[in-house]
């Protein structure tokens, strides 16, 4: 969480923030053995607290069932729990790709994805995404109707042109974080993650074809916000 952010969490805002996001969590998220096992193996080993929340989550779940998702691909594993979302949401005989380069990462992710009984739906490889995306467009896994993106965000203007690249007419790309507590705004941020998804944003709006939205969100991820995007006819591939 950014400063700010932290600033804002301690004052009325953002535990309002908190709670109602809890509010709506404990109404429309039912409890889920597998996706909160996940959750507690992810806090139990440590990993960053980088997994959407469950109502993100949730929204993601909505999406892939909204474009009727078959093929999904995920850049950015952590423990897997955006993953199972998404999976959950896939007909029989649908897959799910998950790129990662952690082994720790990618090694939590398979057994929560395992005890989600997910194992022969969701793929994580590991290795540097840009690695494994040429890899996934040579073997012809391509194209996929839903594409997550949710890893280093300073690669994040390459990663939409693999989305890009993998996908097809009527698919659709997510990005996620792409607010940051309103930095996105700060034309000389140094950050290079801001930065990277400043360029993104510029790529989107100068692709042909690329018809897209962003959403602010606020809840106990703090202040951010995901891009979402369909891909249109005459769009580049
Ligand atoms: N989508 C997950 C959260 C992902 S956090 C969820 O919501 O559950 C971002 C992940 O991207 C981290 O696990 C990090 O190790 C991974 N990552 C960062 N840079 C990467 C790269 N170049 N290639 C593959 N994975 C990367
Ligand atoms: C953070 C949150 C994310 O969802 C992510 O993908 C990376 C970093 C964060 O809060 O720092
Ligand atoms: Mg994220």
């Amino acid at each position: 969480m950014h400063t700010s952010e932290q600033a804002k969490a301690a004052d009325g805002v953002g535990r309002t923030w908190n709670e109602v996001d809890q509010y709506l969590d404990d109404l429309l998220i039912p409890p889920d053995p597998a996706l909160d096992a996940a959750l507690d193996a992810i806090a139990a080993a440590d990993l960053p607290r980088q997994s959407v929340s469950p109502l993100q989550g949730k929204l993601l779940h909505l999406l892939a069932r909204l474009s009727r998702a078959r093929k999904i691909l995920e850049i950015g594993t952590l423990g897997g729990y955006s993953a199972i979302w998404m999976a959950r949401a896939l007909p029989s005989g649908g897959r799910l790709i998950s790129l990662e380069r952690n082994p720790r990462h990618a090694a939590i992710a398979r057994e929560n994805i395992a005890r989600a009984g997910l194992a022969d739906v969701i793929d994580v490889q590991l290795g540097r995404a840009l690695d494994s995306l040429a890899l996934i467009h040579a073997q012809g896994l391509a194209p996929f109707d839903l594409i997550f993106i949710d890893a280093d965000k300073q690669n994040n203007p390459a990663y939409l042109a693999w989305a890009l690249k993998l996908s097809e007419p009527g698919s659709v790309i997510v990005v996620d974080n792409v607010v940051r507590g309103g930095g996105i705004i700060d034309a000389a941020h140094a950050h290079p993650g801001i930065r990277g998804t400043r360029r993104m944003f510029e790529l989107i709006a100068n692709t042909p074809g690329l018809s897209a939205t962003a959403v602010q969100t606020v809840g106990r991820k703090g202040y951010d916000g995901f891009a979402i995007a369909i891909v249109g006819a005459d769009a580049p591939r």
